[in-house]
């Protein structure tokens, strides 16, 4: 495997003290690794031990005049590729789960929009604690992947769920989700959120779509290895690490950016909201109250908007193009009318009725459609496994017409 930049990120238990080893193991498969602490995990480890492993300066504190002009934390988070935390304590994890930031690594994890992955440690009744449940829940839901915690014999002598995976396991898994480059010389496309149609200067029509999908999928496209093109309504998410971003607020924006992109990429996913239909005329200006008749309603008129998926479909060519369909009633044989009236390669059905998938959460229950009928129901996951689920089978689709076995489910 090529050398990956991996940061380790250690806090303030015990376990710490096997922070060498799996430092250890990411350096000898090759890759570029540093390493941070907090600073309670430095009663615990050497930092002299991990600076001699990685030869590299360990930082564990988040003022530090002499070394803030090199290496400060927003560069240390930019430069990961993936960023382990191990051992990570109760509080690391509850840090992460809320946003704060009032170390060096709590700050780098804030900062990143590398992959997050952490081996917890920590006494059972801490680990089964509510709070630490809703914690790890929040940080799943995310995306942050989880190596352990094991079962076992515990260094406070309690018997129970909270030892750290051994260090070879969590190399292993540091390897899984810095996964094969396997869309390396593709280009993908990727539209994310819901555009918005201005009624005047100040107003206009939109939706729930918060672009998360889209993000993840762009996100994960990038971590294989592909040159990503996110084509975003607004939204306040921030940018994917390696992605190439370009901001829209119209359909019509929309289109005329993806159908430009589209022309040199590979593979399409169409997951962002586009209204189906604008005002006739946007009102320069704000449309004000008094300028309408007293006592009665306003008409806005709207028109249709171009049909952005069916345009794609036209010229698809060798593409792989995929839709979304969101729906809140009658999920699949609507998403089956989408495919058939489109002819893109899968629709991706999603139940926006559902409290816990569709808009505005970070889990999502889609099922892929595919031209031939069948149907691939998948579970409640969050939208970062959908992503990587979807991806595979776009993978697979690719793979299945090199090999010249056609089209259809994979
Ligand atoms: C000897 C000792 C061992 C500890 N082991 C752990 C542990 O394994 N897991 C954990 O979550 N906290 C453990 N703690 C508590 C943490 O050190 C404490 O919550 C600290 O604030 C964590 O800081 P950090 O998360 O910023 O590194 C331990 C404390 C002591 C004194």
């Amino acid at each position: 495997m090529e050398a990956r930049r991996i940061l380790v990120a250690g806090s303030g238990g015990i376990a710490a003290y096997k922070l060498p080893e799996v430092v250890r193991a990411l350096v000898q498969a090759g890759h570029d690794v540093r390493c941070a602490l907090t600073p309670e995990a430095t009663r615990f480890v050497s930092p002299l031990v991990l600076q001699a492993l990685t030869q590299s300066p360990v930082r564990h504190a988040l003022f530090d005049p002499s070394e803030e002009s090199q290496i400060d934390h927003i560069s240390l988070a930019d430069w990961a590729e993936l960023v382990v935390v191990a051992p990570a304590t109760a509080n690391v994890l509850a840090k992460l789960a809320h946003g704060l930031a009032d170390d060096l690594v709590t700050a780098v994890l804030l900062a990143t929009r590398a992959r997050i992955l952490v081996a917890p440690a920590m006494n059972v009744n801490m680990w089964e604690h509510p709070a630490t449940r809703e914690n790890v829940e929040r940080l799943r839901g995310r995306g942050v992947a989880f190596a352990g915690p094991e079962a076992g014999e515990l260094a406070c002598g309690w018997v129970g769920q909270g030892r750290m995976a051994e260090p070879l396991d969590i190399a292993a898994a540091a390897e899984l989700e810095l996964g094969a480059e396997s869309l390396a010389g593709a280009r993908v496309v990727v539209t994310a959120a819901g555009t918005r149609e201005a009624i005047d200067d100040v107003r206009s029509l939109t939706n729930r779509s918060s672009g998360r999908m889209g993000f993840e999928i762009a996100g994960e496209a990038a971590r294989r290895g592909a040159e990503v093109v996110l084509v975003a309504g607004p939204t306040p998410l921030s940018t994917p690490a390696g992605v190439e971003r370009l901001d829209v607020e119209s359909a019509l924006e929309m289109r005329d950016a993806v159908l430009r992109e589209a022309e040199t990429a590979q593979i399409i996913v169409k997951a962002a909201a586009v209204a189906d239909f604008r005002p006739a005329a946007a009102v320069h200006g704000k449309i004000k109250k008094e300028n309408l008749a007293p006592d009665t309603g306003m008409t806005l008129e709207l028109v249709r908007n171009p049909d952005i998926l069916a345009e794609l479909c036209a010229s698809k060519g060798d593409r792989v193009v995929v839709g979304f369909a969101a729906e809140s009633e009658e999920l699949i044989p609507a998403a089956q009318r989408k495919l058939a009236r489109k002819g893109c390669d899968l629709i991706v059905a999603n139940d926006v009725s559902r409290a816990d998938a569709g808009f505005d959460v970070d889990t999502n229950a889609v099922s892929f459609v595919w031209p031939g009928g069948e149907v691939e129901e998948l579970p409640l996951l969050s939208k970062r496994d959908v992503a990587s689920r979807l991806l595979d089978r776009i993978e697979a689709l690719r793979a299945k017409r090199r090999a010249g076995s056609g089209e259809g489910r994979v």
